[in-house]
C-alpha cells in the first residue's frame, strides 16, 4: 500500500504534485484559529524510548529563522513573474543560466544573515543522543549544519555550492562578494576545466542523487520514527520517504501548523510551529 524503497528510485526525476497544492489556502485558513494542541503524554514516551529515528524536513523548519516557504499560508512563491517552479527548473539552465545564478544570489543574500531557530538546533542536539539518528533534508539553505548537525542528507543539494556543467567540480559560495558587487562573475568558470558553473542544487526536472536518495530510503525504512517537520509533503520523491518509512513499520509524526498531503500517511500531526514544538520533546 505506502511506497517502497524500489518504486522511490522509479519515479525519474523532482516532481511535484499540483492537485495536492489546491487545498491548502482554504485549510490553512480554516486551521489558523485552532488552539495549539496539547503533545500527548504517550507521544512523549515513544519519542523518548526510540532508538533509530529518521527526521524529514522541509521549507517550515527555516521559517522561524525567517527563511520564506514556498507554499503554505496561502501563497506561492513568484520571483520577477515567474513562478518558481518555472525559475527553479532545468530547463531554465539551458534557456538562461544568468536568471537562474540571479534567483538563487537573491536567495543566499537573503540567507547570509539568518540564524538556525530551536527547531535546528533540537534536530543537532537529537543527532547526539539517538543511537541511530538520521536528518534528510530538502532545504538547500545549510542551517541544519550551521546548527551543529552532523552528516545532513541534503536532497535538494545546497545554495552555498556551485558545480561544473562539464566536470562536476564544486566550488563553495561562502566567502563570495555580496549579489550588488559589480565584480562578480555570472556563470562562475569552473577552475578545473573552465566550464561554465550552476548552482549546485537540484531543480525541477531532475533526478536527486542516488546516492544521498538511497542513504535516506534505507534510514526511512530501518527507523522506529519517522517526522515529517514543515514540509507540505508535495515534492516527491522526497516526500515518499515519509511513506516509505510507514509502510515499513515506523510511527509517523508530523509537525506543521496545517495540514498537508502527507497528514493522511501520519500515525499523528502535531499542529504547531517546529521551533516551539520540537524542544517540548524529550529525547
Ligand atoms: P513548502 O513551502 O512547500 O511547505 C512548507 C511547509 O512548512 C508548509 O506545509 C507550512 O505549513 C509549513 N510551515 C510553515 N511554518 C512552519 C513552522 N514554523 N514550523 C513547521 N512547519 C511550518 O516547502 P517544502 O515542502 O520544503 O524544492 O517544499 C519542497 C520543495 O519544493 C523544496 O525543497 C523546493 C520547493 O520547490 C526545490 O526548489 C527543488
Amino acid at each position: 500500500m505506502w511506497r517502497s524503497r524500489a518504486n522511490l528510485q522509479s519515479r525519474p526525476c523532482l516532481t511535484l504534485y499540483y492537485n495536492a497544492l489546491l487545498p491548502s489556502a482554504t485549510i490553512c485558513f480554516a486551521l489558523s484559529t485552532v488552539e495549539k494542541v496539547a503533545i500527548k503524554e504517550s507521544t512523549l514516551e515513544r519519542v523518548h524510548r526510540a532508538r533509530s529515528v529518521f527526521v524529514l524536513t522541509g521549507a517550515g523548519v527555516s521559517a522561524e529563522s525567517g527563511v520564506p516557504t514556498f507554499r503554505g499560508g496561502g501563497g506561492a512563491t513568484v520571483w520577477k513573474g515567474m513562478p518558481f517552479e518555472v525559475i527553479s527548473s532545468a530547463a531554465m539552465i539551458e534557456r538562461d543560466l544568468v536568471a537562474v545564478w540571479e534567483w538563487f544570489d537573491y536567495r543566499r543574500e537573503l540567507l547570509r544573515n539568518l540564524k538556525p531557530n530551536p527547531a535546528h538546533t533540537t534536530l543537532a542536539r537529537w543527532g547526539r543522543k539517538y543511537e541511530r539518528f538520521t536528518l534528510a533534508t530538502q532545504n538547500i539553505d545549510g542551517l541544519h549544519a550551521a546548527a551543529g548537525s552532523e552528516n545532513v542528507l541534503e536532497l535538494h543539494g545546497t545554495i552555498w555550492k556551485a558545480r561544473c556543467l562539464r566536470c562536476d567540480a564544486r566550488k563553495s559560495l561562502r566567502r563570495e562578494e555580496r549579489a550588488d558587487d559589480s565584480r562578480r562573475e555570472r556563470p562562475p568558470l569552473c577552475e578545473v576545466c573552465g566550464e561554465a558553473m550552476r548552482p549546485d542544487v537540484v531543480l525541477f526536472g531532475e533526478m536527486l542523487s542516488d546516492k544521498v536518495l538511497e542513504r535516506a530510503a534505507e534510514a526511512a525504512e530501518g527507523c522506529d520514527i519517522c517526522f515529517v517537520i514543515g514540509t507540505s509533503g508535495v515534492v516527491y520523491p522526497a516526500a515518499g520517504l515519509a511513506e516509505i518509512a510507514k509502510g515499513a513499520g515506523a510511527f509517523v509524526i508530523e509537525i506543521n501548523p496545517e495540514r498537508t498531503a502527507l497528514s493522511d500517511v501520519c500515525d499523528e500531526t502535531i499542529q504547531g510551529r517546529a521551533g516551539e514544538i520540537l524542544p517540548q520533546l524529550r529525547v
